[in-house]
């Protein structure tokens, strides 16, 4: 049986007026929503902020089908509403949600099976920059990877929302980590966060860079958000029997790749998009988390860096640094 929903009638949203710069981003007056069979009405308490933002920003990367059009794939508060066949949730506890947009607001609808209580010891900010990163993380390195322990992984991006959280994941498991980053700033905070080795790409080819570190063999997954040229380097990068994963294509959506060499290496190349798919695929995806990552987060093993927190109203302002890539893990946004 639903709960009676507690909310406002109307609430303030940043929507994208058009396809622009961060200045499209306007605080608007939205109504709240209403939680629909198998969803929670959360009070957002904070949201985080991805690149996946900036392109939808910029006319670029448009919701799935159903989703709402504001922006925000993460968000942190309290259950505020029940709606028809949920179960286990009551109203004011904890709430961390995966979402397909709507999260830069103070209330956002959640299926049920996205949601997750909030870990032990993480404030609403830092739950709020857990859900995309580890998700991604989880179906990644994990699920598509098979990473395992003893086994080397690169991940590009190391100081990005993914990269610090990638490694930190990584290191969990048992594996042995090489990030790219592109300053010895960069390079030195994802260092302190577990990284074995931190390549600045900018100053070193990161190719000889991982051959030189792992004894000529190369490495056993690649997480790479880069694309274009680098997955013809990565394969070169890459030990035989090496997974290849694709979560995005900063520098190109299409690359010259040398067939005869993943023959050779007997390579796996493969990828994923997470926005797009099913409550009952993430579903999935956060029950593998809650067994095995929130003992983690509890355990302070694994859990999220936060660059910065803007209160809700300046996401533009929180869109701008994220854009300048200056800053090291994740940007959010706060309503209280
Ligand atoms: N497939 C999925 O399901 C999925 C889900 C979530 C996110 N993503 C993708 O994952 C990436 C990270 O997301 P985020 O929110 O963590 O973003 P972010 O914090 O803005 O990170 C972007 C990173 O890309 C690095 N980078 C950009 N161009 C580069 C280049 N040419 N060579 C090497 N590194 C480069 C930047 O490093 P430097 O500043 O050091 O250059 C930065 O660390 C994004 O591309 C996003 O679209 C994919």
């Amino acid at each position: 049986m639903a709960e009676i929903n507690q909310a406002p009638l109307t609430m303030t949203a940043v929507e994208i007026a058009r396809p622009g710069g961060p200045e499209v981003l306007r605080p608007a007056r939205r109504p709240v929503p209403t939680p629909g069979s198998g969803e929670i009405l959360i009070e957002v308490h904070a949201a985080g902020i991805n690149r996946p933002d900036i392109l939808q920003r910029q006319g670029n990367y448009p919701p799935p089908p159903g989703a709402s059009d504001i922006p925000g794939l993460e968000v942190a508060g309290r259950v505020s509403a029940i709606g028809e066949n949920v179960q286990g949730w009551t109203i004011g506890a904890p709430v961390c949600a995966l979402l397909a947009g709507g999260g830069y607001a103070e209330f956002t609808a959640a299926p049920v099976e996205q949601c997750l209580p909030i870990p032990a010891g993480l404030s609403m900010s830092e739950a709020a920059a857990i859900p995309e990163t580890l998700f991604t993380c989880w179906t990644n390195l994990v699920d598509g990877g098979h990473l395992k322990s003893g086994e080397t992984v690169l991940i590009h991006g190391g100081s990005s929302g993914i990269g610090t959280m990638g490694i930190q994941l990584s290191k969990a498991l048992g594996a042995r980590v090489i990030v790219t980053a592109g300053s010895p700033a960069k390079c030195a905070a994802c260092l302190e966060l577990g990284a074995d080795l931190a390549i600045d790409y900018k100053a070193e080819d990161f190719v000889k860079g991982v051959k030189a570190a792992t004894g000529g063999r190369g490495a056993d997954l690649v997480l790479d958000m880069i694309g274009g040229d680098y997955v013809r380097r990565n394969i070169e990068a890459m030990a035989p029997g090496g997974r290849h994963i694709s979560i995005a294509t900063q520098a190109g959506s299409e690359a010259m790749i040398p067939i005869f060499r993943i023959m050779q290496k007997r390579l796996i190349l493969t990828g994923s998009t997470l926005r797009a798919r099913s409550p009952a695929e993430k579903g999935a995806i956060a029950k593998a988390l809650f067994r095995e990552v929130w003992p983690l987060i509890a355990a302070g093993r694994v859990l999220p860096r936060i660059h910065a927190a803007f209160p809700l109203a300046e996401a533009a302002q929180a869109h701008r640094m994220l854009e300048e890539g200056l800053h090291v893990g994740k940007i959010v946004l706060t309503t209280r």
